[in-house]
């Protein structure tokens, strides 16, 4: 008997965009289908571990075995993660989330004069920054999605946030499709992942995650 690679482990994952209301009918939001997400959490539980998905609103079908929260905006995501982050060993931070809301969001719906309007944004919370700056983090994996300089951004987001596994794809390559090529980064360099289906990019990834994981154990 070949004990599954995260039995026992508990797992983290927030997937998809968060969506940042203007007014009752209306919003600001990021590109995300939550595929990446979706599929990792699918070869987590596939690997054993107990899976807990935060998503924004996506239109997919959550795996089977996970506890799925479903939240709406950065707040709301935020308040999600917290109330779960205890006994997590592992955080999963696959959301694209929004970096701004809006200011005064009207509860009611706007209505139109033909004039010009303002929208005041301001700065939304850093997810994955709260759970990595934690006294006692979890192992912590962000993502990165890039127009440009992938390798160069990839580094040195994973150095401010202080992770020790940062994924990282070109988003014109990978928003909204099946398949997409990843690189990781951690502490011994970059692992190329080419490009194939988000499935076997996830299995390949918790893969990755499960022996960083133990090795940082050992
Ligand atoms: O937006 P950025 O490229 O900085 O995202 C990098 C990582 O940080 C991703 O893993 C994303 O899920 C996470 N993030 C977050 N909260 C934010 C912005 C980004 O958790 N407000």
């Amino acid at each position: 008997f070949q004990p599954k690679l995260l039995q026992g482990k508990r797992m983290l994952i927030t997937a998809g965009p968060t969506y940042e209301a203007i007014d009752a009918v209306r919003g600001i939001t990021n590109s995300s289908s939550g595929k990446m997400g979706y599929a990792i959490a699918r070869a987590a539980l596939e690997a054993g571990a107990e899976v807990i998905l935060i998503s924004g609103p996506v239109c997919l079908q959550p795996p089977a075995k996970v506890k799925l929260i479903s939240v709406i905006g950065a707040q709301d995501m935020l308040a999600a993660v917290k109330n779960e982050i205890s006994h997590t060993d592992i955080f999963v931070s696959v959301a694209a989330v929004a970096d701004y809301r809006v200011k005064n969001a009207n509860s009611q719906k706007t209505k139109k004069t033909g004039k010009n309007i303002m929208l005041e944004l301001t700065p939304n919370p850093d997810i994955l920054e709260y759970v990595a700056s934690l006294a006692v983090p979890p192992f912590c994996v962000g993502f990165a999605a890039e127009t440009e300089n992938l390798e160069k951004n990839a580094e040195i987001k994973r150095r401010r946030k202080k992770l020790p596994l940062l994924v990282a794809n070109l988003a014109q390559d990978a928003i909204g499709s099946d398949e997409c090529a990843l690189t990781l980064f951690d502490n011994a360099g970059q692992h190329q992942l080419p490009k194939a289906r988000k499935v076997e990019q996830a299995r390949h990834l918790v893969k990755h995650i499960a022996l960083l994981y133990e090795k940082k154990r050992l």
